[in-house]
């Protein structure tokens, strides 16, 4: 972790279920890091599906995650990142069943009860190049928070669905809400997920979601039985096997964020 002028805040969201955010978090998270970024995983999500994947201890076992973070009085930073973590290069800051509860919580005892994050996370500010937050399936307190720190926004859409774009209105609205308290968020696209040309049905919702978003990333995801077995690994995709289309396609995401953002690899890791 070195010191550095700016960091991205980008936050992977969609309160559809299982379309996606954890893997795109992960992954690009280890790309990003293998081009040379000092990468940072914030884990918003009560199932902790990230943390499970990057992180080298079980989050029950954690003693300050994204849940102690958000409910403590006193700066719990420190003891909440980890820089040890099952993928070089990417630090961590847990997530836990209990998030759930600091989500109840924040209504009662914040007076900002959606930008408690942002005030607990603003010492990190310059120290890494990029924070990936991966959220819950929900649009509540837990996702708003992210939204509104966020300098950045990734929304996963799994293509092979059908209902892949069910609910796309209502989190759009609410992503157009949070403009009014963080007017710096800033759309990057939709990242279509288990993507296969082949089928009538990726090809609708491909339409479709340019039509919705008007943004669609310039990657597309390929299903692979590969993204389960890295996670259950705990490992990257690369690692796992580097020349899978799945490993080179998070790349291409990784080299398209970098280049985006004006940001410089270093290429050869
Ligand atoms: N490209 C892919 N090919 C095959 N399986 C995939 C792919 N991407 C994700 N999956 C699988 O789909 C499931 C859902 O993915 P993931 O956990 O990333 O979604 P999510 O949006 O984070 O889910 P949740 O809303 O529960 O947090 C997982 O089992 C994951 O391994
Ligand atoms: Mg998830």
């Amino acid at each position: 972790m070195s010191e550095l002028s700016e960091t991205r805040w980008i936050v992977v969201a969609n309160h559809k279920g299982g379309c996606g955010k954890t893997t795109t978090v992960v992954n690009l998270a280890a790309e990003l890091a293998r081009l040379g970024l000092s990468v940072l995983v914030v884990d918003l999500d009560p199932q902790a599906n990230a943390s499970m994947h990057i992180g080298k201890l079980h989050p029950s076992e954690v003693e300050v995650t994204c849940a102690e973070l958000l409910a403590s009085e006193v700066d719990r930073l420190p003891q909440a990142l980890h820089e040890d973590t099952h993928i070089e290069g990417v630090s961590l800051i847990y997530g836990s069943l209990a998030l759930g509860r600091a989500e109840d919580s924040l209504k009662e005892h914040t007076a900002r009860p959606s930008e408690e994050l942002k005030a607990k996370l603003a010492p990190l500010d310059g120290l890494y190049d990029i924070v990936l937050i991966d959220c819950p399936p929900s649009l509540k307190l837990l996702t708003s928070n992210a939204l509104s720190l966020a300098t950045h926004l990734i929304i996963p859409i799994e293509s092979g669905s059908q209902y892949g774009l069910y609910g796309v209105t209502d989190l759009l609205r609410h992503v157009d809400k949070i403009k009014r308290i963080n007017p710096k968020l800033e759309f990057m696209g939709a990242l279509l997920i288990k993507h296969d040309e082949r089928q009538t049905v990726c090809k609708l919702i491909e339409t479709a979601a340019n039509e919705q978003f008007g943004k669609l990333l310039p990657v597309k995801i390929p299903v692979s039985t590969k993204v389960n077995q890295a996670a259950m690994g705990q490992m990257s995709l690369h690692s796992i096997d580097k020349n899978a289309r799945v490993a080179k396609e998070f790349r291409k995401l990784a080299e398209y964020v970098i280049e985006s953002l004006g940001l410089t690899a270093i290429e050869g890791k």
